[in-house]
């Protein structure tokens, strides 16, 4: 246990998350009709820091509108979530978002939760430092699913803040079966604030993910470049370029690589066969509109309280409400 000069704990919980069988999990996402890496391999140090600078271009819309509803809409939050509530941040925290959260409701403890700890614990010490008197215990955990909660954590109202959209990159049902851990984890009263793209035209959502200065197109392709340091695959870049289209019926932005020259990839003693015009899909990203996200919290537990959102309805931020 520590706390310093501000006064508040700072406490960092590590449960030691699993480590995946990376290797064994690309082999298999290689060997399928449709090759596939999951989105999480986005994130190493230069995937974080390409998607930083993502979500400042002029094109990604999603954070500059999430924040200017975050900032608006400040005040009814603060009145709808209970005093001395625990915040809970799923995700490293966000920067300016987290910021505006917490100034916002003034919890009595701030809890970001990450599957990775490096970055949790710097960007909590930063909150740690800023926030005078505030609590701050980062856990490592994957959020995904059930964790423990630290045993000092008293029976205090919790408050879950997702933002970012992040919930678009799981399929419809992974998202339900999501808020129906975050309703478990938050309990009877408890909520969740949570950021969210919404369905519209795609002459906009597509050039949020084909930026005119291909830092998406470089973040995806980094993928590659991840696994090839992580477990020694020999991707070679230059054979992919970056492709994201969106389905409007679906309501889903796919980001693909596509292969633009035949070739094989070896990771270890396995070899993989790369056809011309063939893809690795490397996310999805849903789209919601209110209806379906008032559904899927409602299957999940909660009711939606609130849904704020900008003037060209390009993103909402829904209070939600565990109802049991
Ligand atoms: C993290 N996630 C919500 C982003 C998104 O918009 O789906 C990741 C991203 N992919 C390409 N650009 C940004």
């Amino acid at each position: 246990m520590a706390s310093d000069s501000s006064g508040g704990e700072f406490v960092f919980y590590d449960l030691k998350p699993p480590a995946p069988d990376i290797r064994k999990e690309i082999c298999e996402g290689l060997s399928l009709e449709q090759k596939a890496i999951s989105p999480k391999y986005l994130y190493d140090r230069r995937g974080s820091l390409l998607f930083e600078t993502i979500t400042g271009l002029p094109e990604y819309y999603l954070t500059r509108v999430e924040v200017g509803i975050l900032l608006e809409h400040r005040r009814d939050m603060s009145h709808m979530i209970e005093r001395d509530s625990w915040l809970l941040e799923y995700g490293a925290g966000s920067g300016r978002k987290s910021r505006i959260v917490l100034e916002t409701i003034n919890p009595a403890a701030y809890v970001p939760v990450d599957i990775s700890s490096t970055h949790l614990v710097e960007s909590a010490r930063q909150i740690h430092r800023e926030f005078i008197g505030l609590a701050v215990y980062p856990i490592c955990a994957d959020y995904t699913k059930s964790f423990e909660m630290p045993a000092e954590m008293p029976n205090a109202s919790r408050a879950v803040f997702f933002p970012g959209s992040s919930i678009g990159n799981f399929t419809r049902d992974e998202a339900e079966d999501f808020l129906r851990t975050v309703a478990g984890v938050v309990g009877a009263n408890g909520v969740m604030v949570l950021g969210i793209d919404t369905r519209k035209s795609a002459n906009i959502i597509e050039p949020a993910y084909n930026d005119s200065r291909c830092v998406t197109a470089m973040f995806n392709k980094n993928i590659l470049q991840h696994l090839n340091n992580e477990i020694g695959s020999d991707f070679q870049l230059t054979h992919f370029d970056h492709c994201a289209f969106y389905d409007e019926q679906e309501g889903c932005l796919q980001m693909h690589l596509v292969c633009n020259a035949e070739h094989e990839v070896s990771i270890g003693n396995d070899s993989f066969a790369f056809r011309e015009g063939e893809t690795i899909h490397t996310e999805n990203s849903f789209k919601y509109s209110p209806e379906e996200l008032k559904e899927i919290a409602n299957r999940a537990g909660f009711d939606c309280e609130a849904i704020w959102t900008d003037r060209k309805e390009w993103f909402m931020v829904a209070l939600l409400r565990n109802s049991r």
